[in-house]
């Protein structure tokens, strides 16, 4: 988590750093700051809260100067105060941090024994004077004794780093958290997303792991682990300047959701045409046993619906897992077994570790990320690209529709190549994928229902998300995009299991949303509701027309979703839970796009 961006021009850097932060805002909003060298001293400026607030301490205290760096914070050790903002510094050094110093204590101790000051509760705040102390040591010069202070860190960094009276240098650092160079004329950047580059430049290239570099005016010198002079690959980077532009929507979560019919066509389009997910680019499906799909939160659910895909039409045993309970337990995997990772960032580290641990244990790595330059797409054997462009709602929506699109194609080769699907069921099923944008279209247009049912969610404590079969990952994600955005307790349950425990919850204050489309578990869902009324519970229903005419119990109100294949009503069925969340959100006046204590892309454990 937190972002951070580099920038040395030689002349003004502060709009950059400041453009840079407000595209790496998603990453963290609980403090902001900047450090600038001017006449060869560094000043730096730091407020608390959202950027907004440096952007005024700005207009009030402006410094200008040729080179800096700027953060913002996600609070991991430390609260959100202006002490604990970053930059740090030591008398020497001033820092930028994103990740976490696992050993932060103990240098911290002997660091503060040798006679350094500490003023915050950051583990960052060890790094400036960890450099200072390789500085006082005598023979080292300022890069040299930087880099070999971070050799010293464990545990995750990105770092952007600036020396008193140095102006013609920066230096950059790079462990487990991400960080990409950019090349500009005469110019050259860091930052933690490339995203944050594009409107200064589309050249961009991306440090390994441990690397190193000191970045001058036009000019970057690259020591990898070993200290070797090395390479890095500049790429053109295809993420466009304006990919954090709201258009005419109040927030990015409303634009994002509006996205999804126009980019599921586009995937359905490209990938049913042109065969664009072809053999080269995922694992042999017919080569496999099984199958683990490894993710976290709302990739997670698009991993859940699709263990029910690949089941039920390609005959492949699928463990889907969390990555955060699944990177520290030694699950036993099998030999030339696959594992496959979602991400929308590709860059969240619970995944990542997850990812690094089955490689190490010979699993082919498939990955299916949206942002195709990320760590783990990078340390993927074979890559599947979501395609749903930049996603800068901390509530993922559209990543969530375009995954599950990538995942019926995958689910269609798996199925073609291991005798399952025959032509005439590949057929059907890509017949539906292809009415389902235009299906999509229509569920968005009911805003005045999602408003009302949203003003009657407006003061419940808790709601209740219930669904069977691919509609139980469902209920999950209607739950999480509920209390994410909206902070109303809620919780997605099998429709099954609401005997077994969760009934007991059931009262007139408790709203109930049930994902009930129709087919073959749609009867059993229908009696749980029944269940659900008998307690007391008021029922929200989502279906088609059909069953919801038919319904022999009272509702608070109903949903309608066109009457569809089975195989696409997880694309269908997911957009009432979002535009409810979004409006119950709205309703009760809570930051949609910035929730709290929330950020974008999870790049700590
Ligand atoms: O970038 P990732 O897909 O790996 O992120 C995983 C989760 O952090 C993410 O889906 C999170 O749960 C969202 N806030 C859900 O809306």
């Amino acid at each position: 988590m937190c972002g951070i961006v580099g920038v040395i021009n030689g002349s003004k850097v502060v709009d950059d750093l400041m453009g840079g932060l407000e595209l790496l805002e998603y990453r963290g909003y609980d403090s902001a700051g900047l450090a600038i060298v001017k006449d060869k001293h560094v000043y730096a400026r730091k407020t608390e809260g959202a950027l907004a607030n440096l952007k005024k301490e700005l207009a009030i205290n402006p410094i200008e100067g040729r080179v800096g760096i700027a953060h913002t914070r996600w609070a991991t050790h430390g609260e959100p105060t202006v002490v604990n903002a970053h930059p740090h510094s030591s008398q020497k050094v001033t820092v930028v941090h994103n990740g976490i110093i696992e050993n932060y204590e103990m240098l911290r101790e002997d660091l503060e024994y040798e006679g350094y000051e500490f003023v915050s509760d950051t583990d960052s705040e060890v790094v400036p004077h960890l450099i200072s102390l390789f500085m006082d040591s005598g023979a080292l010069s300022p890069e040299a004794a930087a880099m070999s202070a971070v050799k010293m860190l464990d545990g995750a960094y990105a770092l952007g780093i600036l020396f008193e009276g140095e102006e013609e240098f920066f230096c950059a650092a790079r462990k487990g958290s991400p960080l990409a160079i950019g090349y500009g004329d005469e110019a050259m950047y860091v930052a933690s997303d490339a995203m944050a580059l594009a409107p200064m430049t589309d050249r961009v290239s991306y440090l390994a792991d441990g690397d190193f570099a000191v970045l001058s005016q036009g000019n970057v010198e690259i020591y990898d682990v070993d200290e070797h002079l090395v390479q890095r690959e500049v790429r053109k980077s295809s993420i466009k300047a304006n990919a954090a532009d709201k258009g005419h929507y109040a927030h990015f979560m409303l634009k994002e959701i509006h996205e999804q019919p126009d980019i599921l066509l586009d995937i359905v389009e490209t990938n049913l045409g042109a065969q664009k997910i072809a053999k080269e680019k995922t694992v042999d499906f017919a080569e496999i046993s099984s199958l683990r799909i490894i993710a976290c939160g709302t990739s997670f659910y698009a991993g859940h619906v699709a263990k029910y895909w690949f089941e039920r039409y390609a005959n492949l045993n699928v463990e889907i897992d969390i990555a955060s309970e699944f990177r520290y337990r030694n699950a036993p995997l099998p030999e030339n077994g696959a594992a496959l990772f979602i991400s929308q960032s590709g860059e969240t580290a619970d995944t990542f570790a997850a990812l690094e641990y089955a490689k190490s244990k010979g699993q082919k790595i498939l990955s299916l990320v949206n942002v195709p330059e990320s760590t783990i797409a990078r340390a993927s054997d074979y890559v599947v690209l979501t395609e749903a462009g930049s996603e800068i709602g901390v509530a993922s929506t559209k990543a969530f529709t375009a995954q599950l699109a990538a995942l019926a194609m995958l689910v269609i080769e798996a199925g073609k190549a291991r005798g399952v699907l025959s032509a005439a069921d590949e057929r059907e099923l890509t017949g539906a994928l292809k009415l389902m944008p235009a299906k999509a279209q229509e569920i968005l247009k009911q805003t005045d229902v999602y408003q009302d049912i949203a003003q009657s969610l407006k003061e419940t404590h808790s709601a209740l998300f219930i669904g069977r079969g691919a509609s139980y990952p469902l209920a999950l994600e209607g739950a999480l995009k509920l209390k994410e955005i909206s902070y109303i307790h809620a919780e997605g349950i099998g429709a099954g299991e609401l005997k077994h425990g969760p009934i007991a919850l059931i009262d007139k204050d408790t709203p109930v949303i049930a994902v009930a489309p129709p087919g073959e578990l749609a009867e059993k869902t229908l009696s749980n509701i029944k269940e659900v009324q008998a307690r007391g519970g008021p029922i929200i229903l989502i279906s088609d027309a059909k069953t919801i005419a038919k319904a022999d119990f009272e509702t608070l109100a109903s949903v309608e979703v066109p009457e569809c294949h089975d195989f696409i009503a997880p694309f269908l069925y997911v957009l009432p839970l979002q535009l409810l969340s979004y409006y119950a959100a709205l309703a009760r006046d809570c930051n949609i796009d910035k929730p709290r204590n929330l950020a974008k892309s999870v790049t700590v454990e």
